[in-house]
């Protein structure tokens, strides 16, 4: 531990002192996506939980978080460890919940160990980078006994519930096929390519770190497990050989103090946006990790175009693409019935993780060239009638309002019965990231790959 216990720290704007009943929470990964739980733990859910603890191997991002607690709601600093005294961190400060916002390549170690420590965990998504991991997991929590929730926030978003509301209902009957396209934009897109996530080792890819989301809504919209993955994955436009080869120069590794600065439209200035400067930029003498590598330069060993074709327990199919360097970022998805068809398209806000525009970040506006709002078009076409459009409210904050209907799940004292079940357990989580597995493994034997080859369901052998 290494900063003052904060238990017994000023309360008047937080509580987080006393309150012995309340829930004590501990978050391991203190980069951008952490923000929402804290901010959460910190603000409106401080009556049922309480932030007892920080573990990172990067003090001076944890130092710059506690230096935000303190200014914003008047607190002590909360104690912060590193990683090789995450066991010693459950123990000394009780925590009760370990939840998981590290690189994705470390999920499964702090999940595994809390569980063996007696602990519940909350894990951002995806649950973990491969099968390998996720059989682990698995056998762990099926050992243990412990929660283990997995936060597909997505399924939240007003559009997508109800998506789930009129499937579950029958409004197209029985669903035989899904044609879903999902695109990342050269905004939110490209930044996985400057990010920890370019190197496949760390996040799985794009297959495993982004459409996880979208494998687990075709999941718990379809209401059924998948079977069987095929698919092609290349790298086709981001790297220094697509570069080279459309004549361009790749002359930097890095934006920060590179010569094309400002003028790239692929550089991020980290200098210039306060929260960049400090998570990232003032942090790097720590553990050498650049927020800001040059998208086309060497070292990425994930794919930017992605072709699946997935089969469902239902007999239901379908196929999937994932471009990474489109001009607006969205999704489209349409299902066929046996009694119509149901479509929808989506314009998504893109955003810079950790930047101003970022919607996890309280007090967030809209990203500047960015659509203001998220746009959706909900449509109805039943078999011998006439199309109707389906309205969706939308709400504010982080995917949609997605976001804080999540948190009330995860921390609200009052929860209500939800007919949709939106919230995710780990068999969720596992199937989810299990097709971005399969999909990864296709992509190198060129087979198809059999989910139940990948990994055994304890319990269910
Ligand atoms: N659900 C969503 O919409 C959503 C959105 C963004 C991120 N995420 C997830 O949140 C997680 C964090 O992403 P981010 O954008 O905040 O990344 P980030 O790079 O900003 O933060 C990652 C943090 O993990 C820390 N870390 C690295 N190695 C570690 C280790 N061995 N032990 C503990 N901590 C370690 C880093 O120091 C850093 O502070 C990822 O799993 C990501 O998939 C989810």
């Amino acid at each position: 531990m290494t900063t003052q216990d904060s238990s017994k720290a000023p309360t008047a704007a937080t509580g987080q002192a006393g309150g012995s009943e309340r829930a004590r929470y501990a978050v391991v990964g203190l980069g951008s996506r952490s923000r929402m739980f804290t901010t959460a733990l910190l603000t409106e859910y401080h009556e049922s939980g309480q932030l007892v603890a920080l573990c990172d191997p990067n003090q001076t991002r944890m130092g710059y978080y506690n230096k935000k607690f303190a200014d914003s709601y008047g607190i002590a600093p909360i104690p912060t460890y590193a990683p090789d005294e995450f066991v010693r961190m459950l123990d000394e400060e009780r925590v009760d919940t370990v939840i998981v916002t590290s690189v994705d390549r470390t999920h499964d170690h702090y999940i595994v160990t809390a569980m063996e420590n007696g602990r519940d965990v909350i894990s951002e998504k995806p649950l973990t980078t491969d099968a390998d991991k996720c059989q682990r997991i698995l056998d762990t929590q099926h050992r243990t006994g412990q929660k283990l929730t997995v936060s597909f926030n997505y399924r939240y978003a007003p559009r997508n519930s109800a998506v789930k509301d009129l499937i579950q209902s029958g409004a197209i009957g029985d669903v035989q096929s899904v044609h879903f396209e999902w695109l990342l934009d050269t905004r939110h897109g490209a930044d996985y390519f400057r990010r920890w996530h370019r190197d496949k080792r760390n996040s799985g890819g794009l297959m495993i770190h982004k459409a996880s989301h979208h494998f687990d809504l075709v999941n718990w919209w379809l209401g059924t497990v998948p079977e069987t993955v095929f698919g092609f994955g290349d790298l086709r436009f981001y790297g220094r050989d697509n570069a080279e080869r459309r004549g361009e120069v790749v002359r930097s590794y890095r934006s920060h103090g590179s010569p094309d600065g400002e003028k790239n439209p692929w550089a991020i200035s980290l200098a210039d946006d306060p929260t960049l400067r400090a998570l990232y930029l003032d942090a790097e003498h720590e553990d050498g990790y650049l927020r800001d590598r040059n998208v086309f330069a060497d070292g990425i060993s994930i794919e930017d175009d992605m072709s699946v074709l997935v089969r469902y327990a239902t007999g239901a199919t379908m196929t999937y693409h994932l471009t990474a360097y489109s001009p607006w970022e969205g999704y489209r998805v349409m299902f066929n019935g046996t009694k119509g068809r149901l479509e929808l398209n989506v314009e998504e806000r893109s955003y810079v993780s950790g930047t101003a525009q970022d919607p996890n970040k309280p007090g967030a506006g809209a990203a500047k060239k960015a659509p203001p709002i998220d746009r959706a078009q909900l449509m109805i076409r039943p078999l011998w009638d006439v199309p109707r459009p389906v309205e969706v409210e939308e709400g504010a904050g982080g995917h949609g309002g997605g976001d804080r209907r999540l948190l009330n799940d995860l921390f609200g004292e009052v929860k209500e019965a939800d007919p949709l079940g939106r919230a995710a357990t780990h068999v969720d989580g596992a199937y989810a990231m299990l097709v971005g597995a399969a999909a990864n493994r296709s992509f190198a034997s060129g087979l198809p790959v059999r989910i139940r080859d990948l990994v055994d369901f304890p319990g269910r052998r």
